[in-house]
């Protein structure tokens, strides 16, 4: 079971942009199966690009090259060990989290998109979670990170229903982390 640490790289530089983590799970905490999302929900895609709209992204290579993975029309920084292999101008490859924070470092807001072993190292990083919660049991193989509930306080839920074009209902969540006592 995967546990959050205590903050470190955030605060080893003077300058850094507010960090969000965006994600939907299901109440198992599955966030993808072979590479895929595994649900369809048009509005829950919706909520992600409004709250997204123009913003810069940090990444994992796998799931910047998921077939069904949403880039930053505006900035995408990619983590990968390997050498780079696409340079252009909204994207950027780098070789660990702390370059790919200085990298984003004139940033205000950046928004981690995952996959599971990004969530795993960003989540104690992060000042807020834009979480939904997918209202099934799903198999898959890429998980979310255990939140500690007592770092976190619930600030708004938004609950969508099952329809015609969502076979899942959900709840999009947002998450601020406690301020320390
Ligand atoms: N439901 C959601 O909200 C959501 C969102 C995003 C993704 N997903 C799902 O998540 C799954 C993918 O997750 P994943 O864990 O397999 O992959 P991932 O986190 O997307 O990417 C992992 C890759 O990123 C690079 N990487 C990660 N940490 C690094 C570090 N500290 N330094 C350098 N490189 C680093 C490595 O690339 P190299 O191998 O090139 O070194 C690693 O193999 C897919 O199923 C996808 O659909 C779900």
């Amino acid at each position: 079971m995967i546990m959050e640490n205590k903050p470190t790289l955030a605060n080893e530089s003077n300058r850094q942009p507010q960090l969000y983590i965006i994600a939907a799970m299901s109440e198992n905490r599955v966030i993808g199966n072979q590479n895929h999302l595994p649900w369809h929900l048009p509005d829950e895609w919706k909520n992600f690009k409004k709250i997204t709209d123009g913003k810069p992204f940090l990444m994992g290579r796998t799931s910047f090259e998921a077939p069904d993975a949403l880039h930053s029309s505006y900035r995408n920084v990619v983590l990968s060990s390997r050498a780079a292999s696409e340079e252009k101008s909204d994207v950027a490859y780098v070789k660990d989290i702390p370059g790919a924070l200085a990298l984003l470092s004139e940033e205000t807001e950046v928004f981690v998109l995952g996959g599971a072993a990004v969530f795993e190292q960003m989540l104690p990083l992060v000042q807020k979670l834009y979480l939904t919660i997918v209202h099934a049991e799903l198999e898959g193989d890429a998980y979310f990170p255990v939140i500690n509930q007592n770092e976190w306080e619930l600030v708004t839920s938004d609950y969508h229903g099952i329809d015609d074009e969502h076979q899942y209902s959900f709840s999009m969540n947002v998450y601020e982390r406690k301020m320390a006592d």
